[in-house]
């Protein structure tokens, strides 16, 4: 079964084509166009900016992405949110229009549980699928939660971030740092940087606050970290680069620390056969590996997506639009900017 699947709840506007393979899912196209660089001179987002942008990606993308496969496609999905409302509508307007026009079936993705369902992705023949019940922890700019799941439809939240989303609090650090939007990836090449000479130098000189480590619960905070480096950087007189690079060191740690830490008590308690990390800070290096050997160390199985699919992409979208079909009446369904993961 082959379906288009339709992208557009923030900066990046994007189409795939999918079809089922196996327990797991094939990527038969794959287009995103992203407008990150137009946000860069804002430091973040500019919704409006972002919605504009999509009304003129919306259409190429689309036509690139369908190729010659118009006649084989069955079904149409898109993300409904959480999102930017303009950007929302331009990839939820455009499907319900295809949905219509073409006469097939419409099915409502979350965009949260896409970024799961992207562990379900095989573009290597021999991939496992992971097996419920399965703990995932979807770190994006927008949100931070830990779901325990059931199966591939009853999900159950089970801790998060109590402020800022860790993909948010990436790039505020950035910020504070000197460093350009979207923040996560700058931080870390700046980690990559720091050499074990540099650790030893600068001892526990910039040592940040780990909030909320050490409670008997799966909640997280990440604000407190933010405000700790701009009280640093505010006391420096200048910031050189290897004092900004060592701070972007402490700080990955210690969000990492408290994401491996939270995740693991998730695991004891709820002792899932697999961990699936997601999102677009899935894409952190420090992150994965940690995360693995942690995962792996207790017995349980890790799934990562690969890093083409863990920014906002279609092919999530698709994915989950397999895994777990949700059919909508074109008539019925609404952006909704603010749905939560589960
Ligand atoms: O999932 P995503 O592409 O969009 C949302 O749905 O929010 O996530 C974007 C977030 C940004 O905050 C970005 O800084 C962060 O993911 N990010 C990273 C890395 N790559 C992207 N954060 C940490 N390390 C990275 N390598
Ligand atoms: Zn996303």
């Amino acid at each position: 079964m082959k379906i288009l699947a339709i992208e557009s709840t923030c900066d990046e506007t994007a189409a795939a084509v999918v079809e089922n393979c196996g327990a797991g899912v094939k990527v038969v196209s794959n287009v995103v166009a992203s407008s990150v660089l137009m946000h860069q001179k804002y430091g973040g987002i500019v919704p409006e900016v972002a919605a504009r942008e999509q009304i003129k990606s919306i259409v190429p993308v689309i036509t690139e992405a369908v190729g010659e496969e118009k006649e084989t496609i069955q079904s149409i999905a898109v993300s409904y949110g959480p999102g930017l409302m303009g950007s929302l509508l331009v990839g939820v307007e455009s499907a319900k229009t295809l949905a219509w026009a073409w006469k097939k079936p419409l099915l409502q993705v979350n965009h949260m549980a896409a970024h799961v369902f992207a562990n379900w992705i095989m573009d290597e023949a021999s991939k496992e699928v992971p097996q419920f019940p399965a703990v995932g922890l979807v770190v994006s700019g927008g949100h931070t939660d830990l779901v325990f799941m059931k199966d591939a439809k009853n999900w159950e939240w089970i801790g998060g971030t109590r402020d800022d989303a860790v993909g948010e609090a990436f790039d505020k650090a950035a910020r504070l740092l000197g460093l350009p939007y979207p923040g996560g990836p700058e931080i870390s090449k700046a980690v990559e940087r720091v050499t074990p000479e540099m650790i030893k130098r600068f001892g526990s000189k910039y040592k940040l606050p780990r909030p909320l480590l050490n409670e008997d619960n799966l909640e997280m905070s990440f604000s407190g970290l933010k405000a700790a480096i701009s009280k640093i950087v505010t006391g420096l007189e200048n910031l050189d680069e290897e004092t900004r690079d060592m701070l972007a060191w402490e700080f990955s740690n210690a969000v990492i620390e408290i994401l491996i830490n939270k995740t693991m008590k998730s695991v004891a308690i709820y002792q899932p056969k697999c961990v699936l990390l997601a999102g677009g800070v899935a894409a952190n290096k420090q992150l994965r590996e940690g995360l693995k050997l942690n995962v792996e160390n207790s017995g349980v199985k890790f799934f990562c997506p690969e890093l083409k699919y863990c920014g906002d992409n279609a092919a999530m979208v698709g994915a989950a639009a397999i895994i777990s079909p949700k059919e909508v009446r074109p008539v019925d369904l609404r952006p909704d900017p603010s749905v939560t993961t589960v």
